[in-house]
């Protein structure tokens, strides 16, 4: 078996915890013996990070949510071409630390973009490609807020208000129900010790290759 690989991408709102937790499962997949590639979106490339620091900066404040949408997905395609694919390929494991899911939430849910053209560029620039399992860090919005507003300069969607991040959640927990295979929802309200309980249970079947998820070779 060449394609033995997972894709997994880790979701979440603002201070559900992210950056502490994609520590955690990278430990647990490079202690199950894995070849892991971390990245993470908008981002993972030389490229693609240099389209972060346009879509992050504070004072790009007349981008049009369309433009937006499309750098995502410019720095998606630059980030599959070059790391993704080819990591999966090779069977490695890749950690993705936000993926097309966000998309859906910020431009879609928080933007108001219309959902359908979001699925119309992810089938343009992904083809047959989506996560293997997604771990969706959810938490009431206030409590991450409170928690995220302890952090030094706000980028362009920190400084964005309550409703728009309860849009972002909603539109997460509505996909995590729409495909329950793909999704596990992680209660990352609890304390870091019993949000690593909850992922690795839910990663073990996978570690163990008992996930009966073989993926496809296109
Ligand atoms: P973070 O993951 O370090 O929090 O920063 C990335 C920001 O970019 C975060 O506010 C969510 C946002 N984002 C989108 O709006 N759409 C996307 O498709 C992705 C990957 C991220």
């Amino acid at each position: 078996m060449m394609n033995n690989g997972l894709f997994i991408t880790l979701e979440g709102g603002e201070g559900a915890g992210k950056s502490t937790q994609m520590a955690y499962v990278q430990q647990l997949i490079e202690a199950a013996g894995k070849t892991l590639q971390v990245t993470r979106e908008p981002g993972g490339t030389d490229l693609s990070e240099q389209i972060r620091g346009l879509l992050l900066d504070h004072r790009q404040t007349a981008m049009d949510s369309d433009t937006e949408l499309l750098l995502m997905f410019a720095a998606r395609a630059q980030h599959l071409a070059q790391l993704i694919r080819p990591a999966l390929a090779k069977g490695e494991w890749v950690l993705c630390d936000r993926f097309t899911d966000a998309t859906y939430a910020y431009q879609g849910g928080g933007r108001g973009i219309d959902l359908s053209r979001i699925a119309q560029l992810e089938e343009w620039v992904q083809g047959s490609l989506r996560p293997d399992m997604t771990l969706l860090l959810d938490l009431p919005v206030d409590e991450g807020m409170a928690r995220a507003g302890q952090r030094g300069e706000l980028d362009r969607f920190e400084r964005e208000q309550q409703a728009f991040f309860e849009r972002v959640r909603q539109t997460y927990r509505d996909r995590a129900e729409a495909e329950p295979e793909r999704f596990r929802i992680i209660d990352a309200s609890k304390d870091i010790a019993q949000v690593q309980q909850q992922i690795a249970a839910v990663l073990k079947p996978c570690l163990n290759g008992e996930n009966g998820k073989a993926r496809g070779l296109s």
